[in-house]
């Protein structure tokens, strides 16, 4: 069982602690504003690992004082990728070890995967261009989803032709090295991700839908008992299949 703070009890915070217990996690301290609780050494005594879903502000101070304290981290928050190598030096510096991933859902990594392997694929046959889509409900703030950026960056990776992600509205024609994503935002659309092969003949589309956010709380908390006793720098995506075959 690993023993966990949560740091940040906002959406997520609360969904890990509703699922700790079937993950295999133990939740030993909550710490968030709203509970008058803090960082400390006292705070975080016999935790394992501490899993950070705040708010983006605080990520750096957070890190900086957990790893003093020599605690490892999940880190779920967004929005700090210009921090990143201030953080990956704060980790290697205090020699804990810190996962991240700004998309922690199962579902979600293995769509990574599947788009990995069906463009390695379709990229020896010349007949399929490959296009992108992704929609969400319409409160979210900004276009695209980082996670069309990650789809864009594993098509162009594995595709020959294409040397680009175009998501921006066109007045011209598309020119064959651009693929082309779009973003689409409306009503309530839960995170949809598609990715489709279009040729002559047919159309091959590759979907996720993201039906709530279960998947992303279970794969912090797998991600937890991973990084237990690591030390290192991890991005969730590269050790993924590593985490689901330990279970
Ligand atoms: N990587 C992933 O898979 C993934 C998935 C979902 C969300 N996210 C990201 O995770 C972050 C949190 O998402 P959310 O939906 O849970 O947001 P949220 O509901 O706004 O929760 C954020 C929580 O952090 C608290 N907080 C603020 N300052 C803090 C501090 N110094 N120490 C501890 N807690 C503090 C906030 O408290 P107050 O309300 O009192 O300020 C709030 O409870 C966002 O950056 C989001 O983009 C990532």
């Amino acid at each position: 069982m690993t023993k966990i703070a949560i740091i940040g009890y906002g959406q997520m915070g609360q969904l890990i602690e509703k699922l700790a217990l079937e993950n295999n996690c133990q939740v030993v301290t909550i710490i968030d504003p709203k509970l008058d609780s803090e960082i400390s050494e006292e705070s975080l005594a016999n935790v394992d690992v501490c899993i950070n879903f705040t708010v983006p502000d605080v990520v750096l101070t957070n890190i900086d004082k957990i790893s003093q304290l020599k605690k490892n981290i999940v880190l779920g928050t967004t929005g700090w990728s210009d921090k990143k190598e201030i953080i990956r030096k704060i980790v290697l510096k205090n020699d804990i070890g810190l996962i991240y991933a700004s998309n922690f859902s199962l579902g979600m990594n293995l769509f990574f995967s599947i788009i990995d392997n069906s463009t390695k694929l379709m990229n020896q046959v010349s007949e399929y261009d490959i296009w992108g889509l992704e929609m969400h409900h319409n409160k979210k703030i900004d276009s695209p989803s980082g996670t069309a950026k990650i789809l864009s960056e594993i098509v162009i990776k594995n595709t020959q032709n294409k040397s680009h992600a175009q998501y921006d509205r066109l007045n011209r024609k598309i020119k064959q090295q651009e693929l082309h994503f779009g973003s689409i935002r409306a009503g309530n659309i839960p995170g949809t991700h598609l990715i489709g092969f279009d040729s002559v003949a047919d159309t091959i589309e590759i979907k996720h839908i993201a039906r709530n956010r279960e998947g992303l709380a279970i794969g912090a908390l797998k991600a937890a008992n991973w990084v237990k006793g690591k030390k290192g720098f991890y991005d969730f995506k590269k050790v993924f299949s590593e985490i689901i075959n330990k279970g």
